[in-house]
């Protein structure tokens, strides 16, 4: 079969490298990809929230199956685009989307279905904004309704700190994404990434990993896309697995379908392991990045047959997904000043050289290949160095020596305790 994957991040070069060793996968494209994908998959010129673009090159190559990596084009309609052009997309349709490109959508979604997640309430003027900012107390927690690239979320401990954002938010912040604010229960307890496949009826667990939000140690410095993950993660067990399945996915499949919007894709839920049981914090419906990449690595089953059965509406007939037990740490290299400014087109040597190291694989993210076939850099998060061991200690020693002995990029900084929480229980 000739497949299309869309994305260009860390977490498409990781679905590039499982698909490659897929025995339904014979020809693989990526649009528009990077310079690690580009050794598994043929590279595409086109942007990844060029829907159309996307659905003409699809139909021009003969694509029998489209594969969609980040959420903008789901939300844009991508995978609705395709499959009025005939060709088959894994991915939500844009009206399932919104469970991630409107937190009022969602919110309202799981209060009607009884899905555990914090108190809120939606607001479309400051003035009521403000009013119960007034009226509640500290810490806040404001939402952007809409997409922001992860950034859409701030928490003020202050009433001053938060009427100043809140008029932020609707004098525009995030455009429209920020006409509409969520003001959320504030919650406590660690956090994690779980994933879940659907096939619009049926939803089958795939794993939970752990993210690092913060750019620096100990959990400082401004929100990023992610600067680490590892998996298994210790505070999601089986029994956090089957709870989150019973009061969380499988309601909110049996919803969406209800509500005439089935939702095929990769679930993808951020909890709130709180005393009182696991809650929903947010909705993402495709897989995270960097979570993806040390799932990937653990994924002991072809990925292409679950991906075939989720669209063909077959999930409730596969083997549950084999995972290898070793523990897997992804350690992101960002360049000099992510999330804020940074350079690109710096040079990266030692990448090779890394991935001959035991149980080490590179997956590249915002990476070009220069005229001489080096790799330069070409976004805020650069590459995923992914290590697996017997224990995560070793994963972890394994990851931070590819970096340290072999990879040689100056213009690169990552943050040095990702896994700690594992490493301290
Ligand atoms: P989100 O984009 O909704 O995942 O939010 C980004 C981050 O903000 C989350 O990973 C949490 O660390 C934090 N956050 C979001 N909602 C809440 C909440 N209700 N209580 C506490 N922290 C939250
Ligand atoms: N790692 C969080 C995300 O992909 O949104």
């Amino acid at each position: 079969m000739k497949v299309l994957l869309v994305g260009s991040g860390g977490r498409e070069h990781a679905l590039a490298w499982k698909l490659a060793q897929s025995k339904d996968v014979e020809e693989l494209y990526c649009a528009p990809g990077n310079a690690g994908i580009a050794e598994h998959a043929g590279i595409i010129d086109i942007a990844a929230d060029d829907v159309v673009g996307l659905t003409a090159i699809a139909k021009s190559l003969d694509i029998g199956f489209v594969i969609v990596g980040p959420e903008v084009p789901l939300a844009l309609g991508l995978v609705d685009l395709l499959q009025a052009n005939g060709i088959a997309a894994f991915g939500p349709s844009a009206d399932a989307a919104q469970l991630e490109a409107s937190k009022a959508f969602t919110k309202d979604f799981c209060k009607r279905y009884n899905i555990p997640t914090a108190d809120y309430e939606v607001f479309t003027d400051l003035e009521s904004a403000l009013e119960y900012v007034h009226k509640n107390e500290p810490p806040y927690v404001l939402k952007a309704d809409g997409l922001a690239a992860g950034k859409g979320v701030v928490i003020p401990n202050t009433k001053f700190a938060a009427e100043d954002e809140l008029k932020e938010f609707f004098s525009g912040k995030f455009g429209e994404a920020s006409e509409k604010v969520v003001i959320e229960e504030f919650m406590t307890g660690q956090e994690a990434s779980f994933f879940a496949i659907s096939d619009g009826k049926t939803a089958i667990p795939l794993i939970a990993a752990q993210d690092h939000k913060r750019a620096h140690d100990g959990d400082k410095g401004p929100n990023t896309g992610g600067m680490g993950a590892y998996s298994p993660a210790p505070v999601f067990g089986t029994k956090e697995m089957e709870k989150v399945m019973e009061t969380i996915i499988h309601p909110t499949v049996a919803g969406m379908a209800k509500d005439g919007m089935p939702f095929v894709g990769v679930l993808f839920a951020g909890l709130m392991m709180t005393k009182d049981g696991p809650k929903l914090i947010e909705y993402n419906v495709r897989f995270g990045d960097p979570e993806c990449q040390v799932l990937m690595r653990r994924l002991g089953t072809d990925l292409m047959d679950l991906f075939l059965a989720a669209k063909g509406g077959t999930l409730d007939k596969v083997d549950a997904p084999a995972w290898l037990d070793d523990p897997v740490v992804n350690v992101v290299l960002a360049a000099k000043g992510y999330p804020g400014k940074y350079k690109k087109g710096t040079e990266i040597k030692g990448i090779a050289t890394a991935n001959m190291m035991d149980g080490v694989q590179i997956f590249h993210a915002g990476t070009k290949a220069g005229n001489n076939g080096e790799v330069l850099s070409n976004g805020g998060r650069v590459l995923n160095v992914t290590a697996s061991g017997e224990t995560v200690e070793q994963a972890v020693e394994r990851a931070y020596a590819a970096i340290d002995e072999a990879i040689d990029w100056p213009e690169g900084f990552c943050r040095r305790d990702i896994a700690h929480h594992a490493l301290k229980t």
